[in-house]
C-alpha cells in the first residue's frame, strides 16, 4: 500500500474516513495500558497523529509496547473520525511493522529540554517540535522570497563563492587556499604562484558585485546563497557562515528601493503565517508571546524612514543611556539601533544617508559630500535587518572614491564596466536570511536558526 505522508492526511483526512491507509514514522511516545496501546507517530510534519493499537489485533503487541520513543514504523490501518476527542482523526491499527528500532540513549526519550541544551545535539534537535517548527519556517520563508522576485521578473542568479575581491571592504574574509600551511611555517614564505587560482582569494561576504554585472544584463536580479565573514563577534546576531538574499534593481532609486524592500518584507511574512499557523502558534505559546502580534503589526503599518543625522539627534538627547558614546559620524551600535527602532518608533525603520566614511566604496555620494545613499532596515528584537544602497553610477566619482579607500582600480576594471557600459541609476540591498527566521519565530540566537551553526571558536560536524 502506498504511504500516505501526515501533512497531507492532516488537509484531507476526510477523505480517508473508514478507509484503510498506510503511514510511516518515529513514535514521540508510546503508552501501553495493558490491552490498547498508543504511539504519537511523526512523520516530519508539525502535528502528529495517534495510532491505537490493540492487543487482540496486533501479533507483535508485547514487542511494540517495549520500543523506545524514536524508533520508527510503518502502520496499515483504518482512519477513524473521532471529533470529540482532542485530535480530529486517529489510526486503528492493523498491523505495525517496526522499521527500527531506537537505542536507549536517545536524547529526546525526556520531552522538554532547553533550548541551550538542544544546541548541543544539532543531529538531533530538529526531530522535536521547537526545531521543527522553526526549520518549517526557514523552508517556507525561502520559499516566499522566491516566488516574490519571481512574480515580479526578477531573474535569480548564483554569484560565484570564491572570490578574489572583498565586497564590504572590512577585510572579514576567509582565505581560500591549497598551499600547505606546515610547510609555510617551515619555509617561511608564501608563493601565491603555487596556490591553487595563483592568487590570493577567499570565501565571499557578499555576491553584490558580480550580481551587479548581470543586473545589467536583466534589469532586475537576486542572489540567494552562503556567505561568510570571519567576523570575530561572538553575539546571538552574527554566524561566520550565513545566508544572505541580494535583489539589485536598475532604474531604481533609494526611495523605489525602500519600497521593495517593505513590500517584499511583508510579503514573506503573511505567506509565512498563512503556510504555518500551527508553527507560529507553537512559537507563539513557548518562545514568545508577543509573537503573531508583531507580525500582524508588521503587516499592517508603514515602515519609519529617518536619516541618520535625525536618528543621532533623537540618540544625542538620550545619550547618558548608553555604553558607546552618540555623535555624528559614528557607526551605530546594537543598542542604538535597538533604542531607535524598539523604544522610540516600536516598528521598523530604514536608517539612510549615513557618513560615507562608514559605509562600502560603491555607495552613491551624496551632494553634501558627506553621506552616502546608504539604507539599513533595523527592526525591533534584532536591530539591522537588511544593508542596502542606491549604487554610485557615476564612473568618474566611483574611482575617486575607490582611489580615496586605496582600492587597486585595475582589479575592479570588471565591475566598472556597468558604469562604462550604459550607466544608470540603480540600486540593491542584502537580507540577512538567518536575522529574517530569527523575526519571524521569535528566536532570539542565530545559532538555533542554523541546522548546523559556525560562529567564533565554534563548529560542529
Ligand atoms: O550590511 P551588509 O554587510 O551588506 C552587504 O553585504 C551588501 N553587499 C548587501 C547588498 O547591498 N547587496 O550585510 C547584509 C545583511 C546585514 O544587514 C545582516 O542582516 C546580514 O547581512 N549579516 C549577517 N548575518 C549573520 N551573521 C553575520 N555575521 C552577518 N553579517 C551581515
Ligand atoms: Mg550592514
Amino acid at each position: 500500500m502506498k504511504r500516505i505522508e501526515i501533512r497531507d492526511l492532516h488537509k484531507s483526512f476526510k477523505d480517508f474516513e473508514n478507509k484503510t491507509i498506510c503511514v510511516c514514522g518515529w513514535a514521540r511516545t508510546i503508552r501501553d495500558s495493558k490491552n490498547i496501546a498508543f504511539i504519537e507517530l511523526n512523520d516530519g510534519a508539525f502535528k502528529s497523529i495517534q495510532i491505537v493499537v490493540e492487543r487482540e489485533k496486533i501479533e507483535n503487541y508485547d514487542e511494540i509496547i517495549k520500543q523506545m520513543v524514536g524508533s520508527s514504523f510503518k502502520i496499515d490501518g483504518k482512519l477513524i473520525l473521532t471529533p470529540n476527542a482532542q485530535q480530529p482523526f486517529e489510526i486503528n491499527a492493523n498491523t505495525v511493522e517496526i522499521l527500527g528500532e531506537c537505542s536507549a540513549d536517545y536524547p529526546l526519550q525526556k520531552k522538554r529540554h532547553t533550548i541551550e541544551f538542544l544546541r548541543t545535539i544539532p543531529t538531533i534537535r530538529a526531530r522535536g517540535n521547537l526545531f521543527n517548527a522553526v526549520f518549517r519556517i526557514r523552508s517556507v520563508s525561502a520559499f516566499a522570497i522566491h516566488k516574490f522576485f519571481n512574480e515580479r521578473n526578477f531573474v535569480y542568479v548564483h554569484t560565484p563563492i570564491i572570490t578574489a575581491n572583498d565586497c564590504e571592504g572590512a577585510g572579514e574574509m576567509f582565505q581560500v587556499t591549497t598551499l600547505d600551511l606546515d610547510r609555510i611555517a617551515t619555509s617561511g614564505k608564501v608563493d601565491y604562484d603555487k596556490d591553487f587560482f595563483k592568487k590570493k582569494v577567499s570565501l565571499t561576504v557578499s555576491g553584490q558585485l558580480h550580481e551587479e554585472t548581470i543586473t545589467h544584463a536583466f534589469g532586475k536580479t537576486y542572489t540567494f546563497g552562503p556567505t561568510f565573514r570571519a567576523e570575530n563577534s561572538n553575539t546571538t546576531r552574527h554566524a561566520a557562515e550565513f545566508w544572505m538574499m541580494e535583489p539589485e534593481m536598475c532604474f531604481c532609486d533609494i526611495n523605489e528601493l525602500m519600497d521593495n524592500e517593505e513590500e517584499m518584507i511583508k510579503y514573506v511574512i503573511s505567506y509565512v503565517m498563512q503556510e504555518c499557523k500551527d508553527e507560529l502558534e507553537f512559537l507563539n505559546k513557548f518562545i514568545d508571546n508577543g509573537l503573531i502580534d508583531r507580525l500582524n503589526n508588521i503587516i499592517s503599518n508603514d515602515f519609519v524612514r529617518l536619516d541618520y543625522s535625525e536618528a543621532i539627534t533623537i540618540l544625542e538627547k538620550v545619550k547618558d543611556r548608553f555604553e558607546f558614546p552618540v555623535k555624528w559620524g559614528i557607526d551605530l551600535q546594537s543598542e542604538h539601533e535597538r533604542y531607535i527602532t524598539e523604544e522610540v518608533f516600536k516598528k521598523p525603520v530604514f536608517l539612510k544617508n549615513y557618513p560615507k566614511d562608514i559605509k562600502a566604496f560603491y555607495m552613491r555620494q551624496n551632494d553634501d559630500g558627506k553621506t552616502v545613499a546608504a539604507v539599513d532596515l533595523l527592526v525591533p528584537g534584532i536591530g539591522e535587518l537588511i544593508g542596502g544602497s542606491q549604487r554610485e553610477e557615476r564612473l568618474d566619482k566611483l574611482i575617486s572614491r575607490m582611489n580615496e579607500l586605496g582600492l587597486n582600480i585595475d582589479d575592479y576594471s570588471w565591475y566598472l564596466d556597468t558604469r562604462r557600459y550604459g550607466t544608470n541609476i540603480h540600486s540593491g540591498y542584502g537580507l540577512g536570511f538567518e536575522r529574517l527566521v530569527m523575526y519571524l519565530t521569535g528566536i532570539s540566537n542565530i545559532r538555533d536558526v542554523e541546522i548546523f551553526p559556525r560562529t567564533v571558536g565554534s563548529i560542529q560536524g
